[in-house]
């Protein structure tokens, strides 16, 4: 499977930073513009990024590591975002989850195949279509295992496209 992000390089990465605007040029908008471009912050990052926003490496690392959405090492081709919040834990999200991991994955672990990521979300702002997964960049909402296979099978053509 090709990856769906660009080939990390600290060339690369200063280039994804120089586009930054003034009121980007903070940690963590400039770590999440650097997933946004390669899928992952390398730790190798965090040097660039202080030097780039003008703060000590400890802080950029700091922020690095507080938020769990930041990911410091390549992601799998597809990722599946189950969201496991109030709304969504109503409307059966925790059944859910049992079937993801019983066909895919655990949360927080990759398929036997490679291809796949299983993460917890709090929340993708689609509370009223519980239980919601994002799948890549596609949200789908009142999902059961056969939707959610659908939305990977989809994924999974997208990126071998
Ligand atoms: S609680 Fe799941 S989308 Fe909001």
């Amino acid at each position: 499977m090709v990856s769906r992000y660009s080939t990390w390089s600290a060339e690369a990465a200063q280039q994804v930073l120089d586009l930054l605007s003034e009121g980007e040029r903070l940690i963590l908008p400039a770590l999440q513009a650097l997933q946004h471009e390669f899928g992952y912050v390398p730790r190798e990052a965090v040097g660039i990024v202080a030097k780039h926003v003008n703060v000590s490496v400890a802080d950029t690392h700091g922020v690095l590591s507080f938020y769990h959405e930041l990911r410091t090492s390549p992601p799998a081709p597809i990722i599946v975002s189950v969201c496991v919040a109030e709304a969504c834990q109503a409307n059966g999200s925790r059944e859910l989850v049992t079937s993801i991991e019983q066909s895919i994955a655990p949360v927080g672990s990759r398929s036997a195949d490679g291809s796949v990521d299983v993460v917890e979300v709090f929340c993708l702002g689609n509370c009223a279509l519980g239980p919601a997964v994002l799948v890549n960049e596609r949200l789908v909402g009142r999902v059961n295992l056969d939707s959610l296979t659908r939305a990977v099978a989809t994924a999974r053509d997208e990126v071998n496209a």
